[in-house]
């Protein structure tokens, strides 16, 4: 029997479990699981006989089943079933041309039809205001465009399963960057978009040096108009303190770690940022749920590597048996097969081994632990190689010729906004969000209640007083101030908001250390922080060579809910 949290069913329930003619579920988790590993497993059959898909098929279930290990939501929605898109994460290319842009438009509403998220790049596009030959009339701009694909995606809700998530990314020295900047100003203003500024180090280096920026026409490269930089830094600090929104993408640092430079730049992220793709790549995603992965107070290096091993192989099988939007995502996703292995369930695993999330120990073991299961993922793919080939635009990589791998990357930190609910974890690397507190559901607004297992655990243990020490938890999501808690176990159990932003991002960035493609993390700041807050931390990332960075302030105007996957 598959042993579930209530709100991990009402979550399967809801939207993962197939339905049958009624309308309800038909499917037990088990069952889900089944359908999952025999499915993904299927990929086996071109190399190996019925026995390894078998084989495959039980390891595969066996580590879903434990939830030591889940594959992103389209993969336990879709395996199996007339869906068949198993990957969360695309990118498509805007190119400055109307067939083109509702080309693109058309192909990111089939994505987010059947659960996937897409990223775009608006920088090709005209400024607001150039001229349009054909027309004889004038731009309207990547802002407006960005409107239509929200407004498009809004309509799509993701095969009623989720909404659609998007991220617009512009880059610094576009003519329309200040509207951009300020585009999400506004009640309601590009709900299914992320947005992110698109920053070299050339723009860094000119706020740092106080210099005028140039912005340019992205066709003929005529300056358009001059700024100062640091009014330009200081319009998308404001933004981001205000709506969580810009945040930014460091494209010179996504260029220095590009495993196929060869082939062209990589300007866009999928939607929470975690994967940097080519125009018409996809990647699938896995996370292994650290909470399961400690023995007697220890971490289980052991169990931890046995279970990367299953979770490679799973998603390189994913590609295989993925059914693809269209042929150009197909083809280019065959060649470079980029997988994102990452984690779960980082806060109750630092708990579980009882160190603190705000200490120098945690960050230092988050650096070992990634690069254990950087290094191990990679042995993982190399073996895969020799057995499968390795992934086709090899040569062309920066792992030619010495490290034949079968995969471009191995490994992303998504958000697992759901899957952890699944697996009943903290999501990703964040630390707990709140001891007890009420998750709003995406689609119809019922409220799900959580309160941490392992605080309950502690005080079974150790307290008499459970109900009144629970009462002032539930009022503030935290223990803080119950001084009837031992100092050690309040360090212990600190929650988001808790934890200073700078301990925030510098567990993101010994993360992305040890990660090929990048770190979804979201910075929670104090409704009290201000613009030096942002701007630091903004400065500090880029510095610390994190790939991108979004800060979420806790206040009114910004993003109130932690919903189930995706920012804003
Ligand atoms: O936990 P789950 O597998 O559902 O997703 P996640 O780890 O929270 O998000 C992984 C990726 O899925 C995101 O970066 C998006 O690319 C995509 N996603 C989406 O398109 N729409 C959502 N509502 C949630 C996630």
């Amino acid at each position: 029997m598959v042993k579930l949290a209530d709100n991990a069913l009402m979550v399967l329930k809801e939207r993962y479990l197939q339905k049958g003619t009624s309308g309800s579920a038909d499917e037990t988790p088990e069952e889900l699981f089944r359908r999952v590993a025999r499915g993904i497993a299927a990929a086996e059959r071109k190399w190996g006989g019925e026995k390894e898909v078998n084989n495959w098929t039980e390891s595969f279930f066996e580590v879903m089943k434990r939830l030591a290990f889940l594959p992103n939501s389209p993969t336990l929605m879709n395996t199996g079933t007339v869906a068949g898109q198993l990957s969360a994460c695309f990118v498509l290319p805007v190119v400055d041309s109307l067939e083109s842009i509702f080309s693109t438009l058309k192909q990111a509403a089939l994505i987010h039809q059947k659960g996937g998220g897409t990223g775009f790049n608006f920088s090709q596009l005209r400024p607001k205001g150039d001229p349009v030959y054909t027309s004889g009339g004038y731009a309207s701009g990547p802002v407006s465009f960005m409107k239509i694909f929200d407004a498009a995606s809004a309509h799509v809700k993701q095969g009623g399963k989720r909404s659609g998530a998007n991220m617009g990314i512009l880059n610094a020295d576009h003519p329309d960057i200040e509207e951009f900047i300020s585009a999400k100003k506004g009640l309601g203003n590009l709900q299914n978009f992320n947005i992110s500024v698109g920053i070299t180090d050339a723009f860094m280096k000119a706020v740092y040096g106080n210099a005028p920026w140039d912005l340019i026409h992205p066709n003929n490269r005529k300056v358009i108009k001059t700024l100062e930089s640091g009014n330009l830094w200081n319009q998308i600090v404001e933004n981001a303190l205000l709506y969580g929104d810009p945040g930014l993408i460091f494209l010179d640092t996504i260029h220095s770690k590009n495993p196929t430079p060869g082939l062209g730049k990589i300007n866009a992220t999928n939607p929470c940022g975690e994967v940097p793709l080519m125009p018409y790549e996809s990647c699938n995603l896995g996370s292994i749920n650290l909470s399961k992965m400690t023995i007697g107070g220890s971490v289980d290096w052991f169990g931890l590597e046995k279970t990367i091993d299953i979770a490679i192989r799973f998603l390189d099988d994913v590609i295989e048996v993925n059914q693809y939007p269209n042929p150009k995502i197909r083809k280019i996703t065959y060649r470079n097969r980029k997988i994102g292995l990452g984690v779960m369930g980082w806060a109750e695993m630092l708990i579980k081994l009882g160190i603190p999330y705000d200490t120098q120990e945690a960050v230092e073991l988050a650096s070992r632990l990634m690069h254990f299961i950087q290094e191990k993922s990679k042995a993982s793919s190399r073996s895969l190689a020799m057995i499968r080939g390795p992934f086709p635009n090899w040569e062309k990589s920066i792992y030619y010729p010495n490290e034949p791998l079968r995969n471009a990357t191995c490994t992303s930190i998504a958000p697992t906004g759901t899957i952890s609910v699944i697996a009943d974890t903290s999501s990703s690397i964040e630390p707990l969000f709140a001891l007890a507190y009420q998750r709003m559901h995406v689609l119809n607004d019922d409220t799900l209640t959580t309160v941490n297992r392992q605080f309950l655990d502690y005080l079974y243990e150790h307290h008499h007083d459970v109900n009144s020490i629970l009462e002032s938890v539930f009022e503030k999501g935290t223990c803080d101030d119950i001084t009837s808690l031992p100092t050690p176990i309040r360090s212990l159990f600190k929650t988001a908001l808790e934890i200073s932003p700078e301990w925030h991002l510098k567990h993101q960035v010994a993360f992305q250390r040890y990660t090929d493609n990048a770190v979804s993390k979201t910075i929670n700041l104090p409704e009290s922080a201000s613009h030096n807050v942002v701007d630091e931390l903004y400065k500090m990332a880029w510095e610390h060579k994190a790939k991108g960075i979004t800060v979420f302030r806790n206040s009114p105007k910004g993003k109130k809910v932690l919903n189930l996957g995706v920012k804003g």
